[in-house]
């Protein structure tokens, strides 16, 4: 979700102006996700990186988080929309923390769509916790070395629960994964858009699944393969 600081600024207003409106478009694309019937979303709302701004504008995220948590958790909860909040939440103030579990624990039941945001997230972060489970087992004896293979990472990272991530959004027109989910987009098809987060709506959503819908998905095999399931494999 890139772009609300330039889209406030355009219009000469203090950053935190385009991340409410960043708000307005979370909601908007969970509920363009859960009529189009994704299962599973994930929102990059705040990274590992994303702690080197300037304090005042992370402060400002962080009573913005406590807020939405609060006011929205009903709405998911009445859209059988389930949250889940992926990343370090441990480095988070104890208030937003326990937002976050009560948040959870609300939607628990829910099974429309699964919104997980990432908070104090990055992709490496997620590889070296997901490498440290590993080796505790190894530690502890539940597991031997020639055991570790990709399966078995895959099981301790982020959204292993969940099914491969298919399609990957970055708004904001930069062309970067910027440590979002590096091991879980080996596969995933990228669409960058240019529209600003705030700007993400309707027509921009349709374009990138119309984008998803043109591509070819290989995982490796060749045009044929792919096009005539009657090829010899
Ligand atoms: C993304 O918008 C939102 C968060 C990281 C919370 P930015 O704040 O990165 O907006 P730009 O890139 O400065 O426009
Ligand atoms: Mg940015």
């Amino acid at each position: 979700m890139d772009g609300n600081g330039r889209w406030a600024e355009a219009q000469g207003k203090p950053r935190v102006v385009g991340h409410r409106a960043g708000v307005k478009s979370v909601r908007e694309v969970v509920r363009l996700c859960r009529e189009a019937g994704v299962g599973s979303l994930t929102l990059f709302a705040f990274s590992s990186e994303n702690w080197n701004r300037p304090p005042r504008e992370v402060a400002l995220l962080m009573r913005l988080f406590i807020t939405v948590l609060r006011r929205e958790v009903k709405l998911l909860k009445k859209n059988n929309v389930r949250l889940r909040v992926i990343g370090d939440t441990q480095a988070f103030e104890p208030k937003l923390q326990q937002r976050i579990l009560e948040a959870e624990a609300e939607t628990a039941d829910c099974d429309g769509l699964t919104l997980n945001v990432a908070a104090n997230y990055g992709g490496r972060w997620d590889i070296v916790q997901a490498t440290r489970q590993v080796a505790l087992q190894l530690q502890q004896g539940e597991l031997s070395v020639d055991q570790i293979d990709e399966s078995m990472l895959q099981r301790f990272m982020c959204l292993s629960e969940q099914p491969e991530m298919d399609l990957l959004i970055r708004t904001g027109g930069e062309e970067r994964i910027s440590n979002f989910l590096l091991w879980q987009c080996a596969y995933s098809e990228l669409f960058f858009s240019e529209a600003l987060w705030p700007d993400f709506a309707d027509a921009a959503f349709a374009e990138a699944l119309d984008a998803y819908a043109s591509r070819q998905r290989r995982f490796g095999k060749t045009g044929a393969q792919v096009a005539d399931v009657t090829v010899a494999q």
